[in-house]
């Protein structure tokens, strides 16, 4: 596993993620603009409970910063998460869109988005986003 973030990247994040989920419509704000972003996209979710999707979410941000901060049973749940999503045939690209749609949301949410704040979405999710991409279809 790669090298541990600074307390200050995971309480960074931490902080942000407490004030983006205190807004109500963060996840179908979310999730509604991801699936605008394609046709092929959307069409991945269709069947599927979106509603409980978006629970699963929350936690599994928690996930990603446990498991950036050293913790291997987070790891290996996300882990398992890639390889869902890698049998689903949810491509490297996706992924990319799901990143960046996720901090558009987050910066139009976080009334202190900045530079720093950015940075330490990209650096927590980024373990968890190598695992999606690695085992992913092109
Ligand atoms: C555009 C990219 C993505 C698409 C199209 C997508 C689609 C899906 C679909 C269809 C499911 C339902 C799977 C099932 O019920 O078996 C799902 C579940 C889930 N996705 Fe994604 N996903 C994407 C990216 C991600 C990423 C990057 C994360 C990062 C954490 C994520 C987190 C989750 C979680 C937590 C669940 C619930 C898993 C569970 O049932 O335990 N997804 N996703």
């Amino acid at each position: 596993m790669g090298k541990r973030l600074s307390e200050d990247t995971l309480a960074t994040f931490h902080d942000s993620l407490d004030r983006v989920l205190g807004c109500k419509d963060l996840f179908d704000v979310f999730y509604e603009r991801l699936m605008s972003r394609s046709p092929s996209i959307a069409s991945r979710f269709h069947g599927f409970d979106v509603a409980r999707i978006k629970r699963m979410l929350r936690d599994a941000f928690y996930l990603e910063m446990m498991a950036s901060d050293g913790n291997l049973r987070a790891a290996t749940r996300l882990q398992d998460l890639a390889a869902r999503h890698a049998d689903l045939g949810i491509t490297r690209a996706m992924h990319d869109t799901w990143l960046e749609t996720l901090l558009s949301v987050v910066a139009e949410r976080d009334p202190r988005y900045d530079e720093a704040v950015e940075q330490s979405w990209r650096d927590v999710m980024r373990l968890g986003m190598d695992f999606m991409k690695t085992g992913a279809p092109v």
